[in-house]
């Protein structure tokens, strides 16, 4: 049937509402009922579905208490009271994961409830709190959440109760309750919150499925169309419609889950005009059971598959389900649900992905490929013939796939698949493969093997050569030798083939082959384990080779001190109150940036930027632009009614004339009505260039001495003089990769113009309120006084949102002017991670020299950073990296230096920890390399050079009230530390190719802002007539809670509930000046000016109070304003003293240090270079906490972020600086799966600091060093690794941890292979 002149109508339900579209654009996209990717989900592929999101299933509207939100359904509820939501802009995904998952189980194992969030992130929680409130469902959920004399506690089991427990299973280890006096456990609490309170999960609340769907789905459907601007979708609804209309349209894309064609047209600004979409086609779903195997219709989703998969499993002999088990453990870690869920089998064929998961294990089984044509059927093998080059396949264009067999595997036939990412859950594949070998019957010689490999050319390909050769040969060492030399020389690649680690490739066809050797001989040895067994048995400490992933359940436990007995249960300072926000957060109800209604005459903006490093600019064409439609201006220099010079250090450009220096520099911008229509516009417009040598990496800055001046310095004693001294004297070299923030709210700005005196309105992302308005003002030509910039929350912050919004506000500020109509603008992911910068990366060089016993005596270190194209905040990083060179050691003679590279890389800037991690991890590095070369434990070398209290830093600051000694002792106390490297030593003599490894790192964090003015803060608190308290002050809330501790501080100031406090936003009319939200420092400084303001109020109010000492607070207030006194006041505070002089190395940088020790254990696969984080325990000094569930959530979000930083996220540019790694698919960031299994944190008790408000101590920055305990543990790993390939000496790791780089220090036969260049050897880094 031929598609209808105009298209039809869409029907479907939201939220059980339904709506009908007439005009609908197929290349909209939009969320589902099922959880899926909302970018991805085409809107025409909703035609008579519900559609349920999180404001479908609970809100906050019912209130028990006038200020108390509460939230209506058990799943907003549970994530919210749990801590799980800190800036909530990942809470409503997570709420639907569980939401869909309780529906579709509504008895989950806490496995399910893992499995659930494969496809989820949060860059703030560190998933810990996430997965203890949902925990909560868990059918299994047998453990007591730490409650701390509540069922399951040690205490409350008795003393050989070996059940769950507050210590997380360890009853009676060190560290237990058991072992505390019962004065101290009853001091410290593990009661984050209080499950009792969760309502009950009540099925009948949940929205009921539309009854006209019900209906629908027994009527015939008829074909529908739908015809936007440029394309056009089609369903039919019968194979031969589907098979006719292909014959029409040849060049037609299928499309059933839209994830290969959602991100070519999303992101790589392909077109396809007409799209078939054969989701109602019954033979394109079906799944048949044949003779041979299981037959699936091409559109057939991969849960479908994996579910019907599992089933055979569960009812086959395993004989005949070799393969489909292969193809399980692919699909295991296949994406995440939300895209198994709606990709298809026939998809992932089709795309002819050559890294896909599945193709290898089809290619390998032989499986059968059934495609239609209007002339009719024909069956195909997927074999090496399948594929005939990148993308493309043997199937015609007027061809579809209609189903696929997979086929039973026989008996004496086995089957395993393998595969290797960047991180396990949700990434695709480095290499992938399928291996599948005969044997002849009842013998260990192989009749067929066929060995499949993604990820290693441009298709996936068949190894033929060594398949042939193994063909007729025995199962046994020689032709495990024979065919790893083999496929060493199939398997090559060329050193610049695309994709790079080359040699890590290379590597892993080898380990997996290994792997699928020993499984085979494994199941082989077992299957003839009679007398006449021809095999050789595994031997017993190459078994762990064949285990497949697993993770053992999640333990922990969060120990914090109570407050004192006797404080007023009315003030919250000291408890775990929840985030004031977390309910709106997790109903869907919180307003960012982007969710503020749409003005009426609103426009949008897209940026237009360099796609060279380097290069003149020639010209500028917008003219193509002005045909898109909704055109409205396109915007550059010439606009600017003010100066274009912008940038902290005046040496940046709103827009780039002459010159852009960087990929992602700003040149112009395209303003249009709608976001598609600017975006098509903008990449419309021609940019000429001429382009000039770029200068990428830190090597390179070095050889042509790029720097920004001035260079610092830091010397004390006499180096020259300690090494004379030393026993021995190490030199070595490190390098730290940079770090995307990936703030889940990318920036955002909507900018209205006011109409009078130059007045504007700016609604933005941003910590820094200051110098968004200073720079706005500047751009526009007016005082600052006419530019009001508001803030009421963002999606994280993490020190992306310092300075870099500013690139973004001024252009949207400059269209706006230009344009006199509000103008939008959010960055998509991969905008924001090209052009905005992350944190700086590190080249560490250094000279120590010590003694036999591991005592430093002197040090001579260098640092480069990498800056980027202009100066924003890099030498207050590098000053921070200086000043944090030390970490927490007495280092009595020192030279250090720090270079900030100016290279053509787009400006790097603040991030959380500001420089002090990459500072702190070259210290650890040789802090390691003396270890290994005194033959001393590591943790013995760096308690011998710990400071001491009293001690003088390396800049000269007295450390006082120095609390890390304790925290050591805690934590390798409360680890275990000494009988867990025992069993670590045990488990790496046993086991050849996994190894495990511990490291306890301490790390103090001096905390002020390093430029002194900065530690000012202001406030402003009005009270109302009716006692309410509306609170202002110069942070913002990026979630890290900062509001809600500012309300418990305001509240115990004024004697009065949290729940009369209220913080609507922060914006440059309420409080002026304010120093950016960063440093950790804004609780210290706000709070004090907080209390600040409200001292003032109380003063006012006390001869009120004086003549009514029994009034209340109301009545208090209403004498006051009738009495004529004021009832607002500004609060202001500055930290005293504080200020440092690098020249003479005098002053006080910092006013206090925040201290902290974590110990992590890890296990590697040497084989495939794969990590999993075992356990980690932290002891933390955080003073007396203002509030332990956000510290802890602070901690626990900043050590994740860390091992982000030291074992994952690695930003990867081309030699001319373009950056791969522009979104979630090629930058990898920490997901559910990889926190540590074992998590403990505690707070350090009794360590009030006399410093800060309330006596509490910051948090922010501090914790995220102590992620380096993984990296170490990491090397520590490695060492084992390398000292059974007879190598002991230390070694070069980089940071990130990647599997490339552990496999790569795993030296053995295989990479030894391999290898062209030394495995020492670092490749050149930015
Ligand atoms: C976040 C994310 C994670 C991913 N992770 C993985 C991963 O871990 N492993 C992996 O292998 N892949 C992964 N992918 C790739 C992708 O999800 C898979 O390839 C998926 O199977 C594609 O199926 P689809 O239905 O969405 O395809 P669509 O996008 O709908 O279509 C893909 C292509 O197949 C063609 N096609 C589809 N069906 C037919 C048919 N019956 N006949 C002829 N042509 C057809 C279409 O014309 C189109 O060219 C990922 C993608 C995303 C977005
Ligand atoms: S709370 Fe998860 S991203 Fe912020």
């Amino acid at each position: 049937m031929a598609p209808a002149e105009t298209g039809d109508e869409l029907v479907f339900f939201v939220n059980g509402k339904k709506v009908v579209e007439k005009d609908v654009d197929p290349e909209t996209t939009l969320l589902t009922h099922h959880t899926a990717n909302a970018c991805l989900f085409p809107i025409c592929a909703l035609h008579h579905v519900a559609v349920t999101t999180v404001e479908g299933i609970g809100n906050t509207k019912s209130r028990l208490h006038p200020a108390q939100l509460i939230v209506a359904v058990t799943f907003q509820e549970r994530i919210a009271k749990s801590h799980g939501s800190q800036c909530g802009f990942c809470t409503p995904g997570i709420v639907m994961s569980m939401y869909t998952l309780l529906r579709n189980k509504p008895k989950p194992k806490m496995e399910d409830i893992e499995d659930a969030f494969q496809g989820n992130l949060c860059r703030c929680t560190g998933y810990r709190p996430i997965l203890e409130g949902y925990r909560t469902f868990a059918v299994d959920s047998n453990y007591c959440s730490g409650v701390v004399n509540g069922t399951g506690c040690c205490r409350s089991k008795g003393e050989n109760s070996m059940n769950g427990g507050c210590c997380g299973g360890k009853a009676n280890g060190p560290g237990c309750c058991m072992n505390e006096k019962e004065e101290n456990v009853m001091m410290m609490s593990s009661n984050l919150f209080d499950s009792s309170e969760f309502q009950p999960l009540d099925p009948t609340q949940e929205p009921i499925f539309p009854p006209e769907l019900m209906t629908q789905r027994n009527k015939k459907q008829k074909q529908v169309c739908f015809k936007g601007e440029r394309v056009m979708w089609i369903q039919p609804t019968t194979l031969q419609e589907l098979v006719a209309l292909k014959s029409q349209y040849p060049s037609a894309k299928l499309v059933v889950g839209n994830t290969e064609v959602g991100i070519e047209m999303r992101l790589k600004n392909m077109l396809y005009p007409v799209i078939l979409a054969p989701a109602w086609i019954p033979e394109m779903n079906a799944v048949q059971h044949t003779e041979t195997g299981i037959t699936f219709g091409a559109a057939c989703t991969l849960s479908s598959v994996e579910e019907v998969l599992r089933k055979a499993v569960a009812e086959l002999p395993p004989y005949k389900t070799e393969i489909f088990q292969a193809a399980l453990e692919q699909l295991r870690w296949f994406a995440g649900p939300q895209i198994r869920n709606v990709a298809a089998l026939g998809g992932n064929i089709m795309t002819a992905s050559p890294i896909s998961d599945l193709n290898p294990v089809l290619m390998a089984s032989g499986s059968k490929l059934t495609l239609m044509s209007v002339e009719g059927k024909r069956t195909i093998t997927m074999d090496e013939k399948f594929f005939t080059g990148y993308r493309k396949t043997v199937v015609k264009p007027e061809e579809v796939l209609l189903s696929v067999e997979i086929p039973y595997s026989k008996e004496d036939e086995y089957f395993s698949a393998f595969k290797q990412a960047y991180r396990r859950e949700d990434d695709i594949a480095i290499v992938t493969c399928g291996m599948r070998v005969l044997f002849q019957r009842g013998t260990s010689q192989v009749q067929e093997v066929k060995l499949s490999y993604g990820g290693m050319a441009p298709t996936t390909i068949l190894a033929l050569k060594t398949c042939q050769e193994l063909t007729g040969r025995d199962w046994n060492e020689k032709l495990l030798q024979d065919a790893c030399r083999l496929l060493a020389s199939e398997m090559a690649l060329s050193p610049s083939a695309p994709g790079g680690m080359v040699e890590f490739r290379r590597t892993l066809t080898l380990s997996f082959f290994f792997k699928f050797y020993l499984t085979v001989l494994q199941k082989l040895s077992k299957h003839q384990n009679g007398p006449n067994s021809l095999c050789e048995p595994v031997p017993p400490n190459y078994v762990s080779a064949t285990e497949l992933f697993h993770k053992d359940p999640i333990a922990n436990a969060q120990l914090f001190q109570e407050v004192p007995r006797g404080q007023s249960v009315e003030d919250m300072v000291g408890r775990p109150l929840v985030h004031v926000s977390a309910a709106k957060q997790a109903c869907g109800e919180a307003v960012y940036c982007d969710d503020i209604p749409h003005y009426e005459n609103e426009l949008y903006l897209t940026l237009v930027t360099s796609t060279k490093a380097h290069a003149k600019i020639l010209s500028i064409d917008a003219s193509e632009a002005q045909s898109v439609p909704g055109y409205v201006c396109f915007v550059s220099a010439k606009d600017i009614p003010g100066s274009n010079i912008t940038g902290i250090a005046n040496d940046e450009t709103v827009f780039a004339e002459n010159e852009v220096t960087c990929v992602g520099h700003i040149i112009g911008a395209v303003i249009a009505d709608t976001q598609e229509h600017s975006r098509r516009a903008a990449r419309a417009v021609k940019i000429k260039y001429e382009e000039l040598k770029p200068i990428v990496t830190i090597q390179e800055a070095i050889e042509k001495q790029s720097f920004f001046k001035p260079t610092k310095r830091i010397k004390k004693g006499d180096v020259k003089k300690g090494f004379e001294e030393s026993d021995h004297i190490l030199e070595g070299e490190m390098y730290l990769g940079g770090q995307e923030h990936f703030y889940l709210e990318t920036h955002c700005t909507l900018a209205v113009p006011k109409g009078e005196d130059g007045e504007m309105e700016l609604f933005v992302s941003t910590q820094n309120l200051m110098k968004t308005q200073e720079f706005t003002a500047r751009a526009l030509g007016v005082p600052s006084n006419r530019i009001l910039v508001r803030v009421k929350r963002m999606g994280g912050g993490f020190g992306g949102k310092e300075t870099r919004n500013t690139i973004l506000t001024t252009v949207v500020a400059v269209a706006a002017f230009k344009t006199g109509r509000p103008v939008r603008c959010m960055l998509d992911r991969d905008e924001d991670m090209l052009i905005s910068g992350g944190r700086h990366p590190f080249l560490g060089r250094y000279k120590v020299g010590f003694m036999k016993n591991g005592k430093v005596k002197s040090l001579e270190v260098s640092y480069y950073s990498n800056g980027g194209n202009s100066v924003d905040l890099s030498h207050g990083v590098m000053d921070r990296a200086l000043l944090h060179l030390d970490n927490s050691y007495n280092i009595p003679n020192l030279s250090s230096v720090g270079f900030i590279c100016k290279t053509n890389l787009p400006s790097n800037t603040a991030f959380r920890g500001f420089g002090g991690p990459q500072g702190m991890m070259i210290a650890e590095c040789w802090m390691g390399d003396i270890a290994r070369k005194c033959g001393l434990p590591p943790e013995e070398v760096r308690k011998i050079n710990l400071y001491h209290e009293g001690d003088l830093t390396h800049f000269n600051q007295k450390l006082e009230g120095f609390t890390l000694r304790r925290c050591w002792d805690e934590c390798l106390s409360s680890s275990n530390y000494h009988a867990r490297r025992k069993l670590i030593e045990e488990f790496n003599k046993q086991n050849r190719w996994k190894k495990r490894g511990m490291c306890i790192i301490p790390t103090k964090f001096g905390i002020s802002f390093t430029v002194p003015f900065l530690n000012q803060a202001g406030a402003l608190v009005h009270v109302y007539t009716d006692g309410s308290v509306l609170l202002t002050h110069g942070g913002t809330e990026m979630g890290q809670g900062l509001h809600t501790k500012m309300i418990q501080v305001a509240s115990r100031s004024l004697g009065i509930p949290t729940s009369k406090i209220y913080i609507s936003e922060t914006s440059t009319n309420t409080v002026p000046n304010t120093s950016p939200t960063a440093a950790s420092v804004s609780a210290d400084i706000n709070g004090m000016a907080v209390h600040n303001a409200c001292q003032t109020i109380l003063k006012r109010l006390e001869p009120i109070k004086q003549s009514n000492p029994k009034g209340s607070w109301e009545q208090w207030i209403k004498t006051a304003y009738e009495s004529c006194v004021s009832l607002s006041a500004t609060g202001f505070y500055r930290i005293p003293d504080v200020g440092y002089n690098f020249e003479t190395n005098e002053g006080k940088p910092f006013c206090y240090f925040s201290y902290g020790v974590a110990c992590s254990e890890v296990e590697i696969d040497c084989l495939t270079g794969d990590h999993k984080n075992i356990r980690t325990d932290i002891v933390m000094d955080v003073g007396t906490s203002l509030n332990p569930a956000i510290d802890i959530g602070q901690i626990e979000g900043a050590f994740v972020q860390g091992i982000g930083l030291y074992t994952m996220e690695e930003l990867r540019y081309s030699p001319e600086g373009n950056l791969y790694t522009r979104g979630p698919g090629m930058y990898k960031i920490p997901a559910f799966g990889d926190i540590p299994t074992e998590f403990y944190v505690s707070l350090l008790r009794d360590c009030p600091n006399s410093k800060a408000i309330y006596s509490s101590k910051a948090v922010g920055e501090p914790p995220l060093f102590l992620s380096a305990s993984v990296f170490y543990a990491i090397k520590d790993a490695i060492y084992s690794a390398r000292e059974d390939s007879g190598m002991t000496e230390s070694f070069r790791l980089d940071s990130p941890a990647t599997p490339e780089r552990i496999r790569n220090a795993c030296v053995d036969t295989f990479t030894k292979m391999v290898t062209f260049r030394s495995p020492d050897q670092s490749t050149p880094v930015c």
